[in-house]
């Protein structure tokens, strides 16, 4: 494995990362497409693994994780849409992953599953859907590196952002107060709504069909990390 994989920087109140997501990718070109993304500036990758049971779709396993990671030199941020995910950890981490992240709603114990990502090696995220309360993760804070709030609900590329999470992104990022803890956001970002979650205080940008869905990635991601910043104040936005 190499160690570069692992390293994610600690959350910066200036910084925004942007993570395209590989669901919205050309599979048939997978490496190629991870290339470009890179080679456009893109901070992570993000890769989202369904299981059918947990959302209405299936996609990927640890094989594909395993591609990514060689075809990439940034962090590989795995988002776990599976039910009772504690057997696939030790897999995810094998093949690469640098943080994972599992859903609120899928985990029985929470705080261990977390735990066992960090014992893994790996950075421990947590997901929320869009219906679930900020509440939900409030005991489990100093056991995470990333907060992930879905502002779809999750399954799909290409669905229309949900403005009703505006407000449990402010809440969270007020709970997660000054924690090194990155608080990222998924589904439905553009670079018109990039804004929007950047000034409700998200600082990681997950971007499918926006990225991969255009037909050059540079101009998509510096739009979308542009309109993100340009939410913040002038001295560490500029
Ligand atoms: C949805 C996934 C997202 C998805 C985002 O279940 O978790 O990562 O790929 O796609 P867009 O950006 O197209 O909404
Ligand atoms: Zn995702």
């Amino acid at each position: 494995m190499l160690s570069v994989s692992l390293v994610i920087h600690s959350p910066a109140s200036s910084s925004v990362l942007v993570a395209p997501s590989i669901l919205s990718a050309d599979f048939g070109r997978l490496a190629e497409e991870v290339q470009r993304a890179e080679q456009a500036g893109c901070d992570w990758i993000h890769v989202d693994v369904m299981d059918g049971h947990f959302v209405p779709n299936i996609t990927i396993g640890p094989l594909v994780v395993k591609a990514v990671r060689s075809a990439s030199t940034v962090p590989v941020d795995v988002h776990l849409m599976i039910s009772d995910p504690d057997d696939f950890l030790s897999p995810f981490v094998d093949a690469g992953a640098s943080v994972i992240s599992v859903h609120v709603e899928a985990c029985t114990h929470l705080q261990r599953t977390l735990t066992r990502i960090r014992q893994l090696g790996a950075k421990a995220g947590v997901a929320l859907n869009p219906h679930t309360p900020e509440e939900s993760v409030r005991y489990v804070l100093d056991d995470v590196d990333l907060v992930l709030a879905m502002t779809v609900n999750p399954g799909f590329g290409g669905q229309r952002f949900l403005s009703s999470v505006l407000p449990k992104i402010r809440a969270l990022r007020s709970l997660i107060g000054s924690r090194p803890v990155h608080l990222e956001v998924d589904g439905g970002i553009t670079p018109s709504t990039a804004a929007d979650v950047s000034a409700a205080g998200a600082r990681v940008l997950v971007a499918g069909s926006a990225v991969f869905g255009s037909t050059n990635y540079r101009v998509a991601i510096d739009a979308i990390r542009a309109s993100a910043r340009s939410t913040l104040p002038r001295e560490v936005g500029a």
